[in-house]
């Protein structure tokens, strides 16, 4: 079973990685252009973006309620992929946008034989818009799309975790896996997809803290961290 290679998912998938291009276009081009213009490093651009969050993160999302934010393709296959190999059936998203991870982790979990996934968003119009394309993708059954900031909403998560995924805020990644750390189970999985925030990395790449973990070569660049819950 393998419902990514079924032809009406499959075309909702394309379709909404189409639309991400378009809405996102405008605002990843400003972005490489204020690279190029001002000289600085990658390092030095996520070091700056880190600080403007910490002044107010709900003001950088709400100014990008447009935006899908998404993962790639190449991601989102991957995400399918770990949920089916680690046969997950209860996942944690923080950070869904407009739903298109939370269709592929879905999607493994319909074909683990069901499950339940809990997902967070900020912004209500993006909580609106995943609900539909959840629904669309037939996958509504399985998800919990809460709105609001995530480190209420995933105060009680009623259950434990096989599977984290991580993709919101740069700087809430810590204190989220922090609320949830006791709701990990044994060998569960958590992805940092975004994971710059050093104090993060260094948490997860410290074995004392009960985590292996190595950077994912997919989608180099973008900050992918696997880790794994080793008690
Ligand atoms: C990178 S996007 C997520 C993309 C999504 N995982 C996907 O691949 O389709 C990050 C999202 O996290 C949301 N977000 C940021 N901080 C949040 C918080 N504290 N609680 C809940 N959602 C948050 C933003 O509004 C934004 O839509």
């Amino acid at each position: 079973m393998n419902s990514l290679s079924n032809g009406r998912l499959a075309q909702i998938l394309d379709k909404l990685h189409q639309d991400a291009e378009a809405a996102d276009r405008d605002y990843m081009t400003g972005i490489m252009a204020d690279i190029e213009a001002s000289g600085a490093t990658l390092e030095q651009v996520i070091a700056e973006k880190l600080v403007e969050e910490r002044a107010d993160y709900r003001g950088i999302y709400r100014s990008r309620a447009d935006n899908f934010l998404a993962v790639s393709s190449a991601y989102g296959g991957f995400l399918y992929a770990i949920a089916r190999a680690c046969r997950a059936t209860r996942i944690v998203e923080f950070g869904t946008s407009m739903g298109i991870s939370t269709i592929y982790l879905a999607a493994a979990l319909r074909d683990n034989g069901g499950g339940h996934l809990i997902g967070t968003e900020l912004e209500s119009a993006k909580v609106a818009r995943a609900r539909a394309n959840l629904d669309a993708a037939g996958l509504a059954d399985l998800a919990d799309i809460r709105e609001g900031d995530a480190l209420e909403t995933l105060k009680d998560i009623g259950g434990d975790v096989d599977l984290l995924l991580i993709d919101g805020a740069f700087t809430l990644y810590l204190p989220v896996l922090k609320l949830l750390e006791p709701r990990l189970k044994p060998g569960a999985v958590v992805l940092g997809e975004n994971a710059f925030d050093p104090g993060y990395l260094d948490y997860v790449r410290n074995p004392a803290n009960h985590y292996v973990s190595q950077p994912l070569p997919v989608d180099e660049g973008r900050g992918n961290e696997f880790t794994v819950r080793t008690a």
